[in-house]
């Protein structure tokens, strides 16, 4: 989490620092800062509690109180606070005591307290409570005059994950960086040198840069140019990646919140991500068929993913299960790390990740790799890390997407994942009618979407009105409807801080019916036709028990209560559907109380902590 920008060149350093910033925010907000070399070889560091906009008013307070904020070199951090409350004492950049060395980190220094004992029993006053601190001081303390080997000499000593963006006082136009798990990547442009945990912060500047693999470090000229070295300190040749620009533009495009943009987007982005991956009535994946040369040798098909991504990986494994017959299990990927899941080269491991930097996400692509495992990752973010280091990619193309809580990329998700499960079952010789069935519906989906964001804006709005005062609500499914139980759950706790647990409806009975009081609203997602009947029976069980009764069905009003209908659709692909008024109603509950939609507190789109 967090994010990193860096600039030194010839244009004025704040303002880039803060946009930078402002593309960066949402990997984390609860404060900021920047540190800037001045026109007269000082060292400024601005830093505020709170949001980008805190820091913007402190710049604006220092200007008008007469400060000189003119500087072609810096670095800026947003945080998302690990060690420490988020206060500007804790804010980055840290500095070392005699204010040789500034640094910005993302990650986590996991013998933090160890170095810190050291570092104080030497006499060095810490200003933080943060990890990030001993680095500052440990440089300081390792100092050669030479801050790359100073660098080469401390790095070592530091044990977990880091992105790290240095300034040493004595040399003004340089920035120094490090990358050990975290993202950071470095680019040149016709004004300088940036330096930026991820590439939405660098791409108004250039769609060509390089990305730092674990271990590596760099030296950023304000001319242009710059030096890679590995963990010796030898020079290194790398080669640029190429971003394409995202294909849609960081705006709320007239809506009050990007969440709700992002819902709005969600028939094309499923359109795009579809288009590719049909032909002909048949799925083809392209690039990503290399993940199922020898289709035979597939035993099992293991999704990884966390949060939203997971419950993507969840209806994969169910999809995958009914088109190809092919054995399938998802777990998340910070509990795969753990367990000792049966992994070998007869396994096709699914890393599902939005970001592509999710730091669980990346190391479970690793563990999976490490034990012989085929990859296929289902990212959304180009030239992101899981994308960098994965076998094969499949990508989702929902575009930019902004708001802390996913949305479109989450049916952009499923939607490759149909596409995967359906060429799994062709490659496995599984009845081609049925398939053709599935394929055409799914082609189908974009509009289908369109007609329910349409028609259910209204109910959900309405059913936000009766929930937006409750202090606890469960959703009920089962099957694919479990799965949209599960992601419409972790949506409204996410965004409106209202408690939501999914249950998987034939478990109510087995504890938790006990919590079900008059007025206690439950959600029963029924829609996968299979599995109606059974699911309406546990609703009734909660109903007899005084629950506020709200039914997401396929069927023409099942139930005498509130009901949501949705048209009839191919029966594999509900989730996609039923999943599209949960979301508006998640929406509208945090609308209407008042929460901020966009960035919910404590959390961040880009968790690239463990
Ligand atoms: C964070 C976000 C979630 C997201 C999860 C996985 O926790 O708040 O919305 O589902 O990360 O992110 P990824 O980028 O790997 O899909």
């Amino acid at each position: 989490m967090c994010g990193i920008i860096g600039y030194a060149g010839t244009e004025e350093a704040c303002p880039i620092l803060l946009d930078g910033l402002e593309r960066l925010e949402y990997r984390g907000y609860d404060s900021t800062g920047l540190a800037l070399f001045t026109k007269d070889g000082g060292l400024l560091r601005l830093r505020a509690a709170g949001r980008l906009s805190a820091l913007r008013r402190c710049v604006t307070q220092r200007l008008e109180q007469g400060a000189d904020l003119h500087g072609n070199a810096g670095l800026g951090h947003t945080r998302w606070a690990t060690h420490g409350a988020p206060t500007k004492e804790n804010a980055h950049p840290h500095r070392s005591q005699e204010g040789k060395y500034t640094v910005v980190h993302n990650g986590i220094i996991e013998n933090y307290a160890k170095l810190r004992g050291e570092l104080e029993a030497a006499g060095i006053r810490f200003a933080s409570q943060t990890d990030t601190e001993v680095i500052a001081h440990l440089l300081e303390q390792l100092d050669t005059g030479n801050p790359l080997e100073t660098l080469r000499r401390a790095l070592p000593r530091l044990e977990g994950s880091y992105a790290l963006g240095v300034l040493y006082h004595a040399q003004p136009g340089t920035l120094y960086c490090a990358r050990r798990q975290s993202p950071l990547l470095a680019a040149s442009c016709v004004r300088g040198v940036l330096l930026a945990s991820d590439a939405a912060a660098i791409l108004p500047f250039t769609r060509t840069m390089f990305r730092l693999e674990d271990g590596e470090m760099a030296q950023l000229h304000a001319n242009g140019a710059i030096f890679f070295f590995d963990a010796q300190g030898r020079a290194l040749q790398k080669a640029a990646t190429e971003i394409a620009r995202h294909t849609t533009a960081a705006d709320k495009g007239g809506y009050v919140h990007f969440m709700r943009k992002e819902i709005a987007e969600q028939p094309e982005c499923l359109a795009r991500t579809l288009a590719p991956l049909l032909s002909g009535g048949e799925i083809h994946l392209g690039e990503s068929e290399a993940a199922l040369e020898n289709p035979g040798g597939i035993r099992r098909v293991l999704f990884l993913g966390c949060g939203s991504a997971h419950h993507a990986g969840i209806t994969g494994r169910m999809l995958v299960e009914e088109l190809s017959g092919i054995p399938a299990s998802a777990e998340l990927a910070s509990e795969f790390r753990s367990a000792a899941t049966a992994v070998d080269r007869h396994t096709l491991a699914v890393i599902i990740s939005q970001s592509g930097e999710t730091a669980d996400s990346l190391q479970a692509l690793r563990l999976a790799k490490e034990k012989g495992a085929r990859t296929l990752s289902v990212i959304n973010v180009e030239g992101s890390s899981i994308a960098a280091e994965s076998g094969s990619v499949l990508y989702t193309r929902a575009g930019l997407e902004v708001a802390v809580a996913t949305t479109k990329a989450y049916s952009a998700q499923l939607a490759a994942l149909c596409a995967l499960a359906a060429r799994l079952g062709a490659l496995r010789g599984q009845d081609p009618a049925r398939l053709r069935d599935f394929v055409r519906s799914l082609a189908a989906l974009p509009e289908l979407a369109r007609e329910v964001l349409a028609d259910t804006e209204a109910t959900a709005h309405a059913w936000a009105q009766e929930l937006q005062s409750v202090q606890h609500a469960y959703f009920l499914g089962r099957n694919l409807d479990y799965a949209t139980a599960m992601e419409s759950a972790l949506k409204l706790k996410e965004i409106s801080y209202i408690h939501a647990e999914a249950y998987a409806a034939g478990e109510l009975k087995h504890g938790t019916l006990s919590l079900i009081e008059p007025g206690t609203p439950v959600v029963a997602l029924c829609c996968r036709p299979e599995v109606i009947p059974k699911t309406l029976g546990n609703a009734q069980e909660a109903l007899a028990r005084g629950a506020k009764l709200f039914c997401v069905t396929n069927r023409q009003n099942p139930l005498p209560e509130r009901c949501l209908t949705l048209p009839p659709c191919h029966p594999l692909l509900v989730a996609s559907l039923a999943v599209l008024p949960m979301q508006l109603l998640a929406y509208h509950c945090a609308d209407l109380r008042g929460c901020d939609v966009d960035k919910p507190r404590s959390l961040a789109k880009s968790v690239t902590v463990e």
